[in-house]
């Protein structure tokens, strides 16, 4: 049979990627972060020097990149997130990008890929649909502590008006806004621990499997 795809969306610091790294070790699916495509397109140009307002060109570097090599640790920094959310309002770079992810997405025997536009625009096909959710202030309250965690300093009303910052051009860019799919299943993590959340995708997974 085909591969079984399970979609992940929601905005930034809700816990999709836990949630969806979770969900891929226990099904033994492939995973793929589709925002870590175009933090690695928007690393590119910025370690190249080029600007990040030409399309043409970051859409030439979007068709190159690698799947294959793309590092979390490598691509987690701020800058890197605020070069991502310019470059992806440009439709030709998510042409190129979204093309790659659903190759990516076909890989058996099950995937799961998340980011803003899976359900609605990368995967609408896909068996299972997760728009995770948490209130902004949740959000940045778990930023913040994952930045203290690993020993920086940050200010959590600086870090509240990025995570709101960083909504609002997700949600209101013309190409794939981030929205829940009309068959997404709504998770809002505000007062769940990780594991509640794992238990609550597992059922609806296995229901549809
Ligand atoms: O999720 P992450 O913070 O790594 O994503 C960086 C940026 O990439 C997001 O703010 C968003 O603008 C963009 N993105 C997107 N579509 C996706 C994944 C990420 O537009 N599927």
């Amino acid at each position: 049979r085909k591969s079984f795809t399970i979609a992940i969306d929601g905005p930034a610091a809700a816990g999709k990627g836990t949630l969806s790294r979770a969900i891929a070790a226990h099904y033994g699916f492939h995973h793929l972060d589709t925002g870590l495509t175009y933090r690695a397109t928007a690393k590119a140009l910025l370690d190249a020097g080029l600007p990040l307002d030409d399309e043409k060109l970051a859409e030439t570097i979007a068709l190159e990149l690698d799947l294959s090599g793309l590092d979390r640790d490598v691509l987690s920094a701020h800058e890197i997130g605020e070069a991502a959310s310019k470059i992806a309002v440009m439709p030709a770079v998510r042409r190129a990008l979204v093309e790659a992810q659903r190759r990516f997405a076909a890989k058996e025997p099950g995937t799961v890929l998340d980011g803003r536009d899976i359900g609605t625009v990368v995967c609408p096909d896909a068996a299972v649909k997760l728009y995770v959710s948490a209130s902004p202030e949740v959000r940045a309250r778990r930023r913040h502590d994952e930045i203290a965690a690993k020993g920086g300093s940050a200010d959590y009303d600086a870090v509240f008006e990025d995570v709101k910052r960083r909504d609002e051009r997700d949600m209101g860019r013309a190409d794939s806004p981030l929205k829940p799919a009309d068959d997404a299943h709504l998770l809002d993590t505000s007062e769940m621990s990780i594991e509640a959340a794992f238990q609550a995708a597992r059922s609806l997974i296995d229901a549809a499997l």
